[in-house]
């Protein structure tokens, strides 16, 4: 309380005899504005507040990420259960302990994560095909009052929502893919309109969603709330890193917003007839390039994917699965007849050179990119890629109907306009 050791200098706190009459009030006065000093350091509850999501990333059969982001440092949980009538007291449940609710946290070598405005929780051991509900809860961490004593504030829940696991038996649905959104947010909103949201299972973004990520607030407004809005409380998304997305100052805190599963921004997983490989296929120029200021390494880090892809293949959910895709930001072609600068040109052909030969070794059927800005289909060519290359545009949505018997490709602008419809089948 620094004001008052200078109480003697306010004229209105003088020690005359006037002034001793007034002491007391003054004194209140002090006090009153002391203790407004300590209310305001201490957290407001009411104003306590999730400010963006949740969103469902990572899907797979037996688990999926829940990420969401508070105004202030959080300790979080997951409260999940699923949704068929043996839980349906659970909704009810949800203050105090029952046997219906699983709860999970976030936690690194054994500390649950306290300091923290992103929430990033995975829950596991979960059963494919089957629906979940869940809400998001967030307890205000305001520090240590002293050694183990915690100022705690208050607490913040989501809706009850839901979610349905990913499923290698499932016969049949849909997926979209949209890329290069450059955080124009209208422009998503006008891509995802005509999906409908029963049938598509996730959607895939396929890169360049932010635009050099400068400051943090701009996966939220470029692209994140839309895509909250729209399906990504109960559709998860799958997070394809573009050149786009790995520039700026804040390109390391990535994974705040979008966590990898294992650390590797490169993984795969499996649903219905289909094994999906999202690869990360980093900037488009050579690593000594003077714009990156000797701070990247995505040329060995391509090698090192082109192993793991090789390797991944042959797992046994790749050989069983009737189709395998593959998801990266920069295509192996770049699908047109310009002739870009050998700058342009550069990660292109060594996405090429690294991952063509595993991914035609490995049966690859579709590769699905995005990078170009220009829509672009190439079909297998003897000697060349042995798969479809598709290649979509900022303006445009990639809807893939699976089945077993086929992959359908449909392509089509956000004015509507069909662009084009192709048929995979099963090799
Ligand atoms: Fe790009």
């Amino acid at each position: 309380m620094p004001f008052l050791t200078d109480m003697n200098r306010l004229p209105w706190c003088s020690t005359s005899a006037r002034g001793q009459r007034l002491l007391p009030v003054c004194a209140l006065l002090i006090c009153a504005l002391w203790a407004a000093g300590i209310r305001s350091q201490q957290p407001d509850a009411s104003l306590l507040a999730i400010t963006h999501g949740p969103y469902l990333q990572l899907p797979t059969s037996t688990s999926v990420t829940i990420v969401w982001h508070t105004n202030r440092p959080c300790v979080s949980r997951v409260e999940y259960w699923t949704s068929d009538s043996s839980h349906s007291a659970a909704r009810a449940e949800l203050a105090r302990p029952s046997t219906g609710v699983m709860t999970a946290v976030s936690s690194e070598h054994g500390l649950i994560d306290n300091d923290r405005t992103s929430h990033v929780i995975r829950l596991t051991g979960l059963t494919a095909g089957t629906t979940y509900e869940y809400r998001v809860v967030s307890r205000e961490f305001g520090g240590y009052e002293k050694q183990h004593i915690v100022k705690w504030g208050g607490t913040v829940s989501g809706d009850i929502l839901s979610f349905t696991t990913l499923d290698e038996k499932k016969a049949s649905y849909w997926f979209a893919v949209v890329s290069d959104i450059h955080e124009n947010a209208k422009r998503l909103d006008a891509v995802l309109a005509p999906l409908d949201w029963k049938r598509t299972d996730f959607v895939v973004f396929d890169g360049d969603m932010v635009n050099d990520f400068m400051n943090l607030d701009q996966p939220f407004t470029g692209f994140v709330d839309v895509s909250v809005a729209r399906f990504g409380r109960a559709i998860p998304f799958v997070y394809v890193r573009g050149n786009h997305d790995v520039r700026g100052r804040f390109a390391r805190r990535l994974t705040d917003y979008f966590p990898t599963r294992d650390g590797h921004a490169y993984y795969s997983f499996d649903h219905g007839p289909v094994h999906f490989v999202v690869l990360d296929s980093g900037e488009d120029k050579v690593d000594a390039h003077e714009y990156y200021n000797g701070l990247v390494a995505f040329e060995p880090y391509r090698r090192e994917q082109a192993k793991w892809l090789a390797d991944d293949l042959r797992i046994a959910a790749a050989r069983r699965a009737r189709y395998r895709v593959v998801l990266s930001h920069i295509p192996p072609y770049d699908g047109t007849s310009r002739t870009g600068t050998a700058e342009e040109a550069f990660a292109i052909r060594q996405v090429r050179e690294c991952w063509e030969r595993p991914a035609n070794a490995g049966g690859v059927d579709l590769w699905l990119s995005g990078h170009t800005h220009r829509y672009a289909h190439l079909a297998p060519a003897a000697g060349r890629n042995r798969y479809h290359l598709v290649i979509g545009a900022p303006d445009t949505l990639t809807r893939v109907d699976v089945s077993r018997e086929k992959l359908t490709v449909t392509l089509t602008r956000e004015t509507g306009q069909t662009l084009d419809v192709i048929t995979v089948r099963a090799r």
